[in-house]
């Protein structure tokens, strides 16, 4: 028996989260065993990276070492939880996976996808998700919701949301370069509309998948 891997995807603010904990809910409910994780992090060491990663100004990682660092996250996630589950049979949902790498490390910053493409390989052992969910919104969109993220928590955005509208017209664009490539996996989601518009479009896409 194994379970099933599913991800998702998008730029900041495009609602992961809150599909994510959506899914979650409706597939407990419908009794299905169910990890749930996000990159990165989703353990102790994956955490501490995931601290580094977002915060640190003073001596800010390189491409290469970011992208190292986001690896490194990776393995252990893969490894230690997501493995695990799979093999018993559980459902793993995952906020962020690699495509997040290919988009960011690869189209937004500008390092080699083939590259990308054989360390995330080696990094992941060879795995892949089943199942991807990538929310697509127009940037105004998620400036909007990200602003009001801001003002309701009283946070600041962080050393990757910073990064300018340059590098999230071409996190957008790869994303979207991504699903052409792998149209089996990574299916393409509307999400501009309500919560309830856009968790429509995921319970959709999740039921056809395995219908
Ligand atoms: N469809 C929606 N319409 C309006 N607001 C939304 C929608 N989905 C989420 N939000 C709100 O927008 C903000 C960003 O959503 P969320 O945190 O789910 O995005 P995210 O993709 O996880 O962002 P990040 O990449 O920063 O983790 C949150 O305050 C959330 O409540
Ligand atoms: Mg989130």
């Amino acid at each position: 028996m194994k379970g099933r891997f599913i991800t998702f995807e998008g730029g900041e603010g495009c609602g992961k989260s809150t599909q994510v904990k959506r899914l979650v809910d409706h597939l407990r409910a419908s009794g299905i065993e169910v990890v749930v994780t996000r990159e990165p992090g989703g353990t102790r060491l994956a955490e501490l990276i995931r601290a580094l990663l977002k915060d640190e100004r003073e001596d800010p990682p390189c491409d290469r070492s970011e992208l190292l660092l986001f690896l490194a996250a990776r393995a252990q996630l893969v490894r230690n939880v997501i493995r695990p589950a799979l093999s018993a049979g559980k459902w793993v949902v995952c906020d962020r996976f690699s495509d997040s790498t290919f988009a960011y490390q690869g189209y937004g910053r500008g390092l080699r996808l083939d590259d990308l493409r054989r360390m995330n390989d080696f990094a992941c052992d060879g795995l892949a998700p089943d199942l991807t969910l990538l929310l697509d919104v127009r940037p105004d969109v998620a400036c909007e919701r990200m602003r009001r993220r801001e003002a309701a928590t009283n946070t600041v955005s962080d050393r990757i949301e910073q990064a300018g509208d340059a590098f999230h017209q071409r996190l957008r664009a790869g994303f979207m370069e991504l699903a052409a490539a792998d149209p089996g996996r990574i299916k393409v989601l509307d999400a501009n509309g309500s919560p309830d518009d856009v968790w429509r479009s995921v319970l959709e896409t999740v039921n056809k998948a395995w219908a």
